[in-house]
């Protein structure tokens, strides 16, 4: 008898980078600033709303496209803050967080063959989505050493068959964030194309020293193109939630839909309820630039007059670091190294490049408990 044959669809992946550094964080006791998600509770009222969602009977199959009055939410949501109308029934779908949304997305968009835009350093499910539906990686790296998108790059990279290209703002892993300007620019790119986008936003409400959030739904040529993506695991501080959101045209909406159905089908019910209800009030939302902004602030704070070269931190719960001062090491070597010597993980921003491109740059994420991230900086100022 033989085994059958089972050549994999994603031959070059492996177990992601952060599983592997949450595990070896485990194994040596460090604080673990690596993987992207907070250590602190959420909000008890939400945990409230959904509970009294779950006994009041919400644990059936909700509607395909996710519970209205979410979906009503979030339109009023992207109204408000965008000033842009998305129609609940046919342009707002629930996710299963934002990786569900994006992988989705990619599928209704690419065709075997179809080339899509990455801007590297890249989120890792994006490419391998892309893979999966058959469409070719064009891998267009934004500025080195500030992050920012290079337009004539990107320009270049553009052929007949471009189909898709994928941004991210506020950035992960560079915590920096677009401005009005590069949007305005990415726009004025697309406009004589048949390109759609995928605005991956799900650090949206991550945006600090007063400035605004550039989502792509402020830009009409954009959101015309555009499914963007947000994640409530983020904003809500419940990544293991997995909900999330896509807003897109009621003609790309369509054609998402119809994956959808046959990806997840729909997204558990007394969450959606429960977010329904929590979203009336807008201020733990509009509250938390100034609450991860303190956390920013505390951390960069104490790594002032280290040897470690603090990149900005624009957006998101990341902060960036130059460590070529401390270390000849390559990143993943010196990430293993502070995780087994010092105590502390971090990610290599080599992760987030298709070759591995090495700067000498780790990512730290600050959504933790202040104690936390005292513990990080005690034994990160030994360096
Ligand atoms: C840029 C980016 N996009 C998408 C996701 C996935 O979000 P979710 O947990 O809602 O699937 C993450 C999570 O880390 C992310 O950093």
């Amino acid at each position: 008898m033989s085994t059958p044959d089972f050549p994999s669809r994603l031959p070059q992946v492996g177990t992601t980078i952060f599983s592997v550094m949450s595990a070896l964080a485990a194994q040596h006791g460090a604080v673990n600033l690596g993987q992207g998600f907070p250590d602190f509770a959420c909000d008890p009222a939400l945990i409230d709303a959904v509970t009294r969602a779950m006994q009041a009977g919400h644990n059936q199959y909700p509607p395909m496209t996710g519970v209205p009055a979410l979906r009503q939410r979030v339109a009023d949501k992207i109204q408000t803050l965008h000033q842009r109308s998305y129609c609940p029934d046919q342009e707002i779908t629930i996710t299963a967080g934002a990786t569900q949304a994006i992988l989705t997305a990619i599928l209704a968009c690419v065709q075997p063959g179809d080339e899509v835009i990455v801007l590297e350093p890249c989120y890792d499910s994006y490419v391998p989505g892309i893979e999966l539906a058959g469409g070719r990686v064009v891998r267009v790296p934004l500025t080195p050493g500030s992050f920012r998108p290079d337009f004539e790059k990107i320009a270049a990279a553009i052929t007949p068959r471009t189909r898709l290209l994928l941004a991210n703002t506020p950035h992960n892993p560079s915590a920096t964030i677009w401005t009005a300007e590069e949007m305005a620019q990415l726009q004025a790119l697309l406009a004589p194309t048949n390109i759609l986008l995928i605005s991956d936003e799900v650090y949206e409400h991550m945006v600090f020293d007063g400035q605004q959030h550039q989502s792509a739904a402020r830009f009409p040529g954009l959101a015309e193109r555009a499914f963007i993506v947000s994640s409530f695991g983020k904003t809500f501080h419940v990544t293991g939630w997995k909900v999330g959101t896509v807003a897109a045209p009621a003609r790309m909406t369509a054609e998402f839909r119809k994956i959808h159905q046959f990806n997840v089908f729909t997204v558990n019910t007394p969450m959606q309820h429960g977010l329904a209800e929590y979203l009336r009030q807008p201020a733990p939302y509009l509250e938390l630039p100034a609450f991860y902004q303190a956390k920013r602030d505390l951390f960069r704070a104490g790594l002032q007059g280290s040897r470690l070269k603090l990149l900005p931190s624009q957006g998101s719960y990341f902060q960036c670091v130059d460590y070529s001062a401390v270390s000849d090491l390559p990143e993943q070597a010196f990430c293993e190294w502070l995780t087994r010597e010092l105590g502390v993980a971090a990610i290599a921003l080599s992760a987030f490049y298709g070759d591995g491109f090495d700067q000498q740059v780790v990512r730290f994420c600050f959504a933790k408990r202040d104690d936390t991230l005292h513990a990080a900086l005690e034994r990160l100022r030994r360096l």
